[in-house]
This record gives structure tokens, sequence and C-alpha cells, in this order.
């Protein structure tokens, strides 16, 4: 049985990827406009995650006694700037998901609660590969610069990407 205070702060984990699958659903809308397709479908491709995350956690929480809360969530701003802006955005919320992660991990050690703690370590190991695959995002956009043919190949690799996460990704 959860208690009180961890059935809260996982609720609260539930509210943060369910808005972060939101935000990436922006994302994808956005990049889609630009006509970046690999993009694009990169972005979809992390909102469907997020949900799985959010889903993960719901179930768990339902399973272990709680209630699991379905939260309300404020639109995610429409327009991202450029896509280097947007992959920085997308690192800059990953940490703040960390960040999020580990002060779950410390209430449940606080709590005494193995079994959480145990079921949050399939987030910890989540977030190193969330944080490293944005880095080398960046880094890819860092080495394109303004170079339209650059971006061309960006592109392309990216939706590869996709399909490799996809093909890799079994959140159950
Ligand atoms: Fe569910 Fe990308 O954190």
């Amino acid at each position: 049985m959860l208690s009180n205070k961890l059935a809260q702060a996982l609720n609260n984990q539930i509210n943060v990827e369910a808005a972060s699958s939101q935000v990436y659903l922006a994302m994808a809308s956005w990049a889609e406009v630009q006509g970046l397709e690999g993009v694009a479908s990169f972005m979809y491709e992390q909102s469907d995650e997020e949900r799985q995350h959010m889903l993960k956690l719901v179930k768990f929480v339902n399973e272990r006694g709680g209630h699991a809360l379905v939260p309300q969530l404020d639109a995610p701003k429409a327009d991202f700037g450029t896509f280097r802006d947007m992959f920085q955005e997308l690192y800059d919320h990953e940490l703040k998901v960390s960040a999020s992660i580990n002060e779950l991990v410390h209430i449940a050690l606080e709590e005494r609660d193995y079994a959480t703690h145990n079921f949050l370590q399939w987030y910890v190991a989540e977030q190193i590969e969330e944080e490293a695959q944005a880095r080398t995002i960046l880094d890819k956009i860092n080495l394109i610069g303004n170079d339209k043919g650059g971006l061309y190949l960006f592109d392309r690799d990216i939706q590869q990407l996709t399909v490799n996460s996809a093909a890799s990704d079994n959140p159950q």
C-alpha cells in the first residue's frame, strides 16, 4: 500500500509525463507545418512514449492501492522558433523530468517503499537514455549550423532514429 505522500508524488509524476506528451505533440505539429517530416515523426514518437510513461504510472498507482488522477493540463505553446531552439527545449525539458524522477526516488526511500523504489529504476534508466539522445541530437545540429543540405540530411537521419527507437522501446 502506498503512503499518502508517495501516492501524491507519483500523481505529480503522472502530471509531468502527461504534460511532456502534450509538449512533444505540439513540437511534432509545429515541425510538420515547417515541412520537417523526419523531425515531426520523431516528435510524434516521443509524444507517444511519454503517454506510455504516464500510463505505466497510472497502472502502478492503482495496483498499489492508490488512486491515479488524470490531470488538467495547460495548452503548450504553438511556435518553437527554430528547430535548434526546439531541440534545446526538449533537452532542458528532459533534465527537469530527470530531476522530478530523482525526487520521487528520494521520497520512495524516505517512505521505505522498496517496491516503488524498484519500479522507479525503469524511469531512472529511461532518463539516462533520453538525456543522451537529446544531447546527441543537439551535437549534430551544432555541426550542421545553417547549412541547408545538412538540414535535409539531418531530417532524414532523425527519421531513422525514430524507426530504431520505436523498434527497441518497450515500456511494459
Ligand atoms: Fe517520460 Fe521523457 O520523460
